[in-house]
Order: C-alpha cells, then sequence, then structure tokens
C-alpha cells in the first residue's frame, strides 16, 4: 500500500501525512470486531484525530506551501477511509458468516427413534391362556414362587422320600430345617392355598414361574412358565376335563391343531394324563423338537385325588374335581412353531422382535 501519492513534500504542522496513513493501518490490523473498529474510526478521523489537528494547522504554513499540504492531507483522509471501509467490510462478511452458522439447522440430521419397546412372547401368551380361560368362566389366582415342601410336594400326596418327588429336582432355599423350602417345580402346589383358604365351588388358573434341575435343550429350560387349572364341584367328572381341555384347544391354536390325552400318572391326580398337541414344527411328521414322535407333551392333568381332597379337609364323597397344568413356553412354542425354546431366553432381539 503507498501510502501517499504526492510523494515527498510539505508536512502539516510537524505532522507527515504519511506516518498518519502507515500508523492508521498498524492499529487497523489489530482490530478484530466492528465495535472496535468504530471506535478506532473515530479516533483517526474525529474531531480531535491527529488528522484534524494537522488540518487545523494548515492555517500557521506559509500561504505558498498550503495547498500542497492539504492535498496531501486530504489524500491522507481518502487513504485511512479507503482502509477502514475495507476493514469493515470483512469484519461485516466475518460476523455475519458467524450468525449464520450458529443459526443453522441442520435439515439433513437423521434423528434415530427410540425403539419401542414389546411384551416378551412368554409374557404375550400368559396373557392369552388367561383370556382364553377367564372367557370360559374361569378366575386368575397366583400363588408364591418359593415354597415349603408341605405345598410342593406332601398334600400333594407326595410324601417324604416319594419316588415321584425325583422328577422334581430345584434349588432349596436355606430357611429354616433343610430341604423344606424351595424353589417350586410346578404351579400345582397354588391348588392346595385354594382350596385351603376357599371352599368349592373353584374355576380357577394359577399361571406362573417354576424352577427345575433340568438341562437345557430344544423343549426344556430349568425356569419356566405353567399355568395351572382346577375345577372343584359337585358331579365333576373326566368328560368336563376333557371337553375344557377340548375348547381350550381350540379357542388357543384354532381348528387345524390336534390334541389327545394319553394315560399317564401324576401322585395328586387319579386318573391322570398328558395332554398333547400335533407337533406344528413337523406336522406330526417327526422332528428334533418332537424327538421324532409327532406329538408336543403340553401338560399333564386328571381328576383330583381324594388324598388332596383329605390334605385340605374337603369331602371327597361331595365334591369332585379336575386339574391340570400347562407349559405356558410350551404353548408358546408350538403355536408360534419355534424348534428351540432356548431362543425365548437367549434376549436376542432381532429373534424375539419377529415373535
Ligand atoms: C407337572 O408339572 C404337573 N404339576 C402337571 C399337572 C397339574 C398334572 C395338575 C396333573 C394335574 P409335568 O412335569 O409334566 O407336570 O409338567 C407339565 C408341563 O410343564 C410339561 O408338559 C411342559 O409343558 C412344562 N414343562 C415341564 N418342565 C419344563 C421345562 N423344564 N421347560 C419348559 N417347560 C416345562
Amino acid at each position: 500500500m503507498t501510502p501517499s501519492a504526492g510523494g515527498e513534500g510539505p508536512s502539516s504542522g510537524g505532522v507527515d501525512p504519511d506516518v498518519l496513513v502507515s500508523s492508521a493501518l498498524g492499529q487497523l490490523a489489530t482490530i478484530t470486531t466492528s465495535a472496535a473498529l468504530e471506535e478506532l474510526h473515530t479516533e483517526l478521523l474525529g474531531k480531535r484525530s491527529a488528522l484534524a489537528r494537522a488540518h487545523q494547522g494548515l492555517v500557521a504554513l506559509d500561504p505558498g506551501q498550503r495547498p500542497e499540504a492539504g492535498r496531501r492531507l486530504n489524500e491522507a483522509r481518502r487513504l485511512i477511509e479507503s482502509h477502514l471501509a475495507d476493514k469493515r467490510a470483512e469484519l461485516e462478511q466475518g460476523e455475519r458468516a458467524a450468525r449464520l452458522e450458529a443459526d443453522r439447522l441442520d435439515l439433513t440430521e437423521v434423528v434415530v427413534p427410540r425403539g419401542r419397546g414389546r411384551l416378551h412372547v412368554v409374557q404375550r401368551t400368559r396373557d392369552e391362556l388367561e383370556d382364553v380361560f377367564v372367557g370360559m368362566g374361569f378366575v386368575v389366582a397366583e400363588g408364591p414362587e418359593a415354597e415349603t415342601d408341605w405345598y410342593n410336594f406332601e398334600a400333594l400326596h407326595m410324601p417324604p422320600a416319594h419316588p415321584a418327588r425325583g422328577m422334581w429336582d430345584t434349588l432349596y432355599l436355606d430357611l429354616g430345617e433343610p430341604e423344606t423350602v424351595m424353589l417350586r417345580t410346578h404351579t400345582s402346589p397354588v391348588q392346595v392355598h385354594l382350596m385351603e383358604t376357599q371352599g368349592p365351588p373353584i374355576y380357577a388358573v394359577m399361571p406362573g414361574k417354576c424352577y427345575r434341575r433340568d438341562t437345557p435343550d430344544a423343549r426344556h429350560i430349568p425356569t419356566f412358565h405353567q399355568i395351572e387349572g382346577l375345577v372343584v364341584d359337585r358331579g365333576i367328572s373326566f368328560a368336563d376335563l376333557a371337553g375344557t381341555i377340548e375348547t381350550f384347544t381350540t379357542a388357543y391354536f384354532g381348528p387345524d391343531i390336534h390334541s389327545r390325552l394319553r394315560p399317564s400318572y401324576f401322585p395328586f391326580t387319579e386318573p391322570s394324563a398328558e395332554y398333547e398337541v400335533t407337533c406344528t414344527i413337523c406336522k406330526g411328521t417327526g422332528c428334533r423338537t418332537c424327538s421324532q414322535t409327532g406329538w408336543i407333551e403340553l401338560g399333564g392333568c386328571g381328576m383330583v385325588d381324594p388324598a388332596v381332597f383329605a390334605a385340605v379337609g374337603i369331602d371327597a364323597e361331595e365334591w369332585t374335581g379336575f386339574a391340570f397344568g400347562f407349559g405356558i413356553d410350551r404353548c408358546a412354542q408350538m403355536r408360534h412353531e419355534i424348534p428351540d425354546m432356548r431362543v425365548f431366553f437367549d434376549n436376542d432381539v432381532r429373534v424375539l422382535r419377529q415373535i
């Protein structure tokens, strides 16, 4: 930048216009905001500026020198004004860009929606089973998961050392005498609680969690769910049990699923049966899930043994009843055609989202 087009010439009142311009340039270089620039503008060109004082000093010059000195001062003013204007434009542009950046709305931003939770398939199955039975006139009851030996075994006609206890090994809790309190192995103890606390007639289903020392495989897991059923009334027969199970099967699985009752043994029912449905994985032809039988056992059932009525003080001459206990996880497995039950509890959400 050339400070003065006029080159060397008379100074004005002792002030060299070239020095004024170069000093102004030095100050301008340190300015970073518009506000500071306005202050500098007043300082350089205002009434009390060195330039203004130099103009006033022109009168003291020899009249012959005044025009040239005046011209040089005007040139210096023009240059300073021009540099101020350039700096102003530069600062405004930067400030506008900063303002725009701060106000910017990023319309391309992708907001990932929060995943919506849903009930686990076993919980949904439990709800659906409850709905079916409530629709058939049953009420829903619940009992504790930690049980005493009396409720889990003895009242159900399994005295200590009864061989049937071997089918239902479980975790015992360190409460009082050894092996007297345990995690229940089935929901049948809730039958005993109900019969003890409310007399017949009873039409109830009792869903809940059960625990067994079972090795996990395609049809077994150590913590699973059952839904117990109990009917106690006058004149209840095996035909009522069979009819109830038939109605349930059609209501829950639809008309295409076949079921059967196969004679079996439970200490607390007599006679007893296993309730089975056609394996939905292989449609009855035999596969790994059903151990090549074509059938899947969903639960046990039978007529309440008079010994159980005796344990809870119900007169078996007056009242009869039936009971059943279905695996909820098994029902879910068959309904949704899942070859291996363990996927329910692997917690892979990609699987659970599909069911
Ligand atoms: C019982 O538990 C009897 N309390 C059922 C009963 C109730 C019989 C009332 C008579 C009267 P069982 O051990 O067979 O029976 O189990 C019943 C059902 O629970 C099985 O058919 C199966 O569907 C389910 N189940 C049993 N063990 C497991 C397991 N480890 N994993 C998943 N489901 C299981």
